[in-house]
């Protein structure tokens, strides 16, 4: 049987985690995928129940999963506890070596006229943010002192090489392109990287690379997003980077992840946070977890019939214009997730 954990954590977390599930109940049901959901306390949620954001029972039931499906964590009664829902999750994608966080940008046809960007600065948008996750200045020291403070940033070579061999084997089964993105006018971490860049571009002769400066990729991800194909950069710029691409299909509610390690269970979430500011409310555009949810089918389990069937449901009820308050709409997220339900054939 395969073992599913499902880590529902903080604000909007539960409620988008229960529209994901009924979405994959439905679709499994569809395509004869049987499964068993394990759910675990995790964030704040856990900390209230165990005292710490990842507990040991959770970590382990993750580490014997098949796949996590995690919906978010985060709470302000505790930005200035001592333990921090964050830290649970920095802990499990370190003990889970999810070294490679795969970010997927496209515009569902349906929303090209709510980008605040001009519909033909979107039309061709489709590429891939991968955003190396277990390493660099999230996994240095950080020290606090009440006149100085430090974080510290280190990349091994092989930590460098290992997500840039991940992003150049993805631009091979697209459009053959890597930009890779780094601060090597400044940063050490980022000399080693651009350098290491071009050694893996030599293994992989079928795909371009191209090096961009951090801060002007961030103008030409609003500028001329068509441009990329796959983006590979490391853990910082890809946090911040990836929610500036969700500018361009107007929201963050529709950008789901896959992270991996080089063996284990992958793990799958939206790349938003617990949004605190419309929790319990019923409104939170479940499509995040949705779309992970489709990720997880294809990438775990190779189910890609599966996968197709809910991405086609989503793009479906949005062309329906059943939509959430962040993309203009009045739905409610249980509206949303019946839509998408029903849409699945
Ligand atoms: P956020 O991503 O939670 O929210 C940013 C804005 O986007 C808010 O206005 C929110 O309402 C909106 N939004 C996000 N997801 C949405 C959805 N599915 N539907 C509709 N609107 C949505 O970022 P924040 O407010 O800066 O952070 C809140 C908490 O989440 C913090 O504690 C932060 O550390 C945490 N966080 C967790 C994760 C995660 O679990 N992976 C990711 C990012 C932030
Ligand atoms: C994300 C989040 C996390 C990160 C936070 C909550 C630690 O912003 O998943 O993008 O910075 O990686
Ligand atoms: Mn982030």
């Amino acid at each position: 049987m395969i073992n599913i954990v499902s880590l529902a954590g903080d604000g909007i977390g539960p409620e988008i985690m229960a529209a994901g599930l009924e979405v994959l109940a439905a679709a499994a049901e569809k395509i004869g995928f049987k499964y068993k959901i394990i759910e675990k306390p995790f964030g704040g949620a856990a900390i209230a129940a165990c005292g710490t954001p990842l507990p040991d029972d959770t970590l382990q039931a993750a580490k014997g999963a098949d796949a996590v499906l995690l919906a978010a964590i985060g709470s302000p009664e505790y930005n200035q506890a001592p333990m921090r829902p964050e830290q649970g999750l920095l802990a499990l994608r370190k003990e889970l070596k999810l070294f490679a966080n795969i970010r997927p940008v496209q515009i569902f046809p349906a929303l090209r006229h709510l980008s605040p960007l001009k519909e033909k600065q979107i039309d061709s948008v489709d590429f891939v943010l991968v955003r190396e996750l277990t390493g660099g200045i999230y996994f240095g020291e950080h020290r606090l002192e009440s006149e100085k403070a430090y974080d510290v940033n280190a990349y091994s070579a092989e930590e460098i090489r290992r997500i840039l061999r991940k992003a150049f084997t993805i631009a091979r089964q697209r459009r053959k392109k890597v930009t890779s993105i780094d601060k090597e006018n400044v940063l050490a971490t980022s000399k080693l990287w651009h350098q290491l860049a071009d050694q893996v571009a030599a293994e992989f002769p079928d795909v371009t690379l191209e090096h961009q400066l951090v801060d002007s990729a961030a103008m030409l991800i609003i500028t001329d997003p068509s441009r990329f194909d796959v983006i590979v950069t490391e853990n910082l710029f890809g946090d911040i980077l990836s929610d500036e691409a969700s500018v361009l299909p107007g929201t963050l509610g529709v950008m789901p992840s896959a992270s991996h390690a080089e063996d284990g269970p992958s793990l799958y979430e939206p790349i938003h946070g617990s949004a605190p500011d419309i929790a319990g409310q019923g409104i939170a555009n479940p499509i995040s977890m949705i779309l992970s949810v489709a990720m997880m089918l294809r990438d775990s389990f190779a189910e890609a019939a599966g996968a197709e069937m809910i991405e086609k449901a989503v793009a479906e009820s949005l062309n329906q214009g059943i939509l959430t308050r962040d993309l203009g709409g009045t739905a409610s997220t249980a509206q949303v997730t019946a839509a998408v339900v029903n849409n699945l054939n």
